[in-house]
């Protein structure tokens, strides 16, 4: 095993990925930021210079479960301090497992201006299919605002919504009609910075194409114009391999598929991708499917493929349904579990603040990190009371506009008791808006999870659970919870450490929409003082 030495500086730019100039944040000058490329059981040594001059900084390897380093999660508020201005932090841990994984920012909003990247780590055994070559495509949706201007938007009264994206990035990429913006200088749609994305096939070879999405708010369908995909891989778990014209991802989703460039060699096509799950306003984002030699400019000679019905709930349900571990590569779950959580996820109104809850708890981070405090036992930290196993479940309507009455913030969290194994059942309701109920992806940190089943309506805990698959359940470490219905997940709470469990789109969270777990604190080992420097934290760093 190898050491991987990165260094990063991390700072504020005007670029245009989609044409229209604006400030994003940047990694070594680019975003999508450089690749992570590893074997498994290496370790990867990343040197963040937070160039930001007035912003701190975290970075969130998503999908490494950081077995032995829980303090180099990432998770700004969780498992660490944030890095501050000027300051240069060392991660250091080791990717355990082959597979695509991503990194973001974890702090504040900031995943939203552009900080994002993938993790490719090669396995040291054969994998289940082969391919000729490996390439990788981050998905994206992209917004004008600041990040700042989102951000207070979000928590200001009256509530200013962030509205849908401006435009769809594929590896950093898109096109925004420059024509609806009337200021001069700041939209042009001959800067090559916005030239779309080209991925270059030879005519007859495979390809595994590695497709993250990190959007901050959409969920995506991706479609490669007359070509099947044959699913093999979800965040980094060997998929029994099943055919797409049209792959749903959600944010945080890793895939990886298999394209044959078998079509007619004379052309190229469109790689495209689309809003799903709400009512979409954004154009479609497009990109360029280049069978060589054909000139990688050419735009193909149709038009992209259509677009998925936003509201087709069942195609999506299908998907989720069809992913099942590789048959050669199956983990059973344990048969039973020892404690069973449900969170019902809601929309509410806390003192005039629109907010996310889950059991009519508002999540907040609190200014010391779970980790530390856990581990240094400061008690007065954090709400030492956790919020609740469950909700009025008996009475409760899914169906119908949230009564928030007793909602409330917190930041209080869940024990779980060292190497037990945890059902967690996310239960989907209706919104602040009639009819209306949204998908939301949530993404576990620290662990994997079995994904045993999805269902529509109330999940019945008679009858459901009998229903569960435990014979071939795929582990991913994100899944989508889909509109009025529920998912549910099967983990084992054998990661020493404090793990954040949230909708991984960037507004929910900020909202209020997640948790956090915490198990085995006992057997975390020494914290770096390189973590410390906030909160109740300030005199550990000294010493
Ligand atoms: Cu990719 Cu806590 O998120
Ligand atoms: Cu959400």
């Amino acid at each position: 095993a190898r050491v991987r030495h990165y260094r990063w500086k991390v700072k504020w730019e005007y670029k245009s990925p989609d044409c229209y100039k604006k400030l994003i944040i940047t990694v070594n000058g680019r975003t999508p930021g450089p690749t992570i490329v590893a074997e498994e059981g290496d370790t990867i040594l990343v040197e963040l210079e937070d160039n930001l001059l007035t912003e701190n900084l975290a970075i969130h390897w998503h999908g490494i479960r950081q077995i032995g380093t829980p303090w180099f999660d990432g998770a700004e508020g969780v498992t660490q301090c944030p890095i501050l201005p000027g300051e240069t932090f060392k991660y250091r841990f080791v990717v355990d497992r082959a597979g695509t994984y991503v990194y973001h920012a974890h702090y504040g909003m900031q995943r939203v201006a552009g900080l994002y990247g993938l993790i490719r780590v090669s396995p040291r055994h054969p994998e289940p299919f082969s391919y000729d070559h490996d390439r990788s495509i981050i998905l994206n949706d992209w917004y004008h605002k600041s990040t700042s201007e989102q951000a207070i938007g979000l928590s200001s009264i009256p509530f200013v919504w962030v509205g849908e994206p401006q435009s769809l990035l594929i590896q950093g990429k898109g096109m925004f009609d420059c024509s609806k913006v009337t200021e001069l200088g700041v939209c042009n749609t001959s800067n090559p910075e916005c030239s779309p994305h080209v991925q270059t096939v030879v005519p007859g070879q495979t390809y595994r194409l590695r497709i993250a999405s990190l959007t901050s708010l959409s969920a995506l369908s991706f479609q490669i114009e007359g070509h099947d995909m044959t699913v093999v891989e979800a965040d980094g778990n060997y998929v029994e391999p099943f055919v797409v014209q049209n792959l749903f991802i959600y944010s945080g989703e890793t895939y990886s598929v298999l394209v044959k460039a078998d079509q007619d060699p004379s052309r190229n096509y469109w790689i495209s991708t689309n809003v799903v799950t709400r009512n979409r306003t954004t154009p479609t984002g497009l990109a360029i499917f280049n069978y060589y030699p054909n000139h990688p400019r050419r735009s193909p000679p149709t038009s992209p493929p259509p677009a998925p019905a936003w509201d087709d709930v069942e195609s999506r349900l299908k998907q989720s349904f069809a992913i099942k571990a590789h048959q050669g590569h199956i983990i059973k779950p344990p048969p039973t579990s020892d404690r069973v959580i449900v969170f019902l996820n809601t929309q509410n109104t806390i003192n005039g603040y629109r907010l996310w809850s889950v059991n009519n708890v508002s999540f907040n981070l609190p200014l010391t990190p779970y980790l530390i405090a856990l581990k240094k036992n400061i008690t007065d930290a954090f709400d030492q009371s956790p919020p609740p196993d469950g909700y009025d479940f008996l009475n409760y309507d899914i169906y119908s506009v949230a009564n928030n009455s007793n909602a409330k913030s917190s930041n209080g969290i869940y024990s779980l008791q060292f190497n037990t194994t945890v059902d967690i059942i996310l239960q989907n309701a209706n919104t602040m808006n009639k009819n209306n109920s949204e998908t939301h992806p949530w993404h576990l940190h620290g662990h994997n999870f079995w994904v045993l089943g999805y269902g529509k309506g109330k999940f019945d805990m008679y009858n459901d659970p009998r229903k569960y698959n435990l014979v071939n359940p795929i582990m991913k470490n994100t899944v989508a919870m889909h509109p009025y219905g529920w998912t549910a997940l099967r983990f084992r709470a054998d990661n020493p450490g404090a793990w954040a469990f949230h909708c991984h789109i960037e507004y929910h969270f900020y909202m209020g929409m997640g948790v956090v777990f915490e198990e085995g604190i006992e057997r975390v080992g020494n914290l770096p003082s390189s973590i410390m420097g906030c909160g109740q934290t300030n005199t550990f760093h000294r010493h």
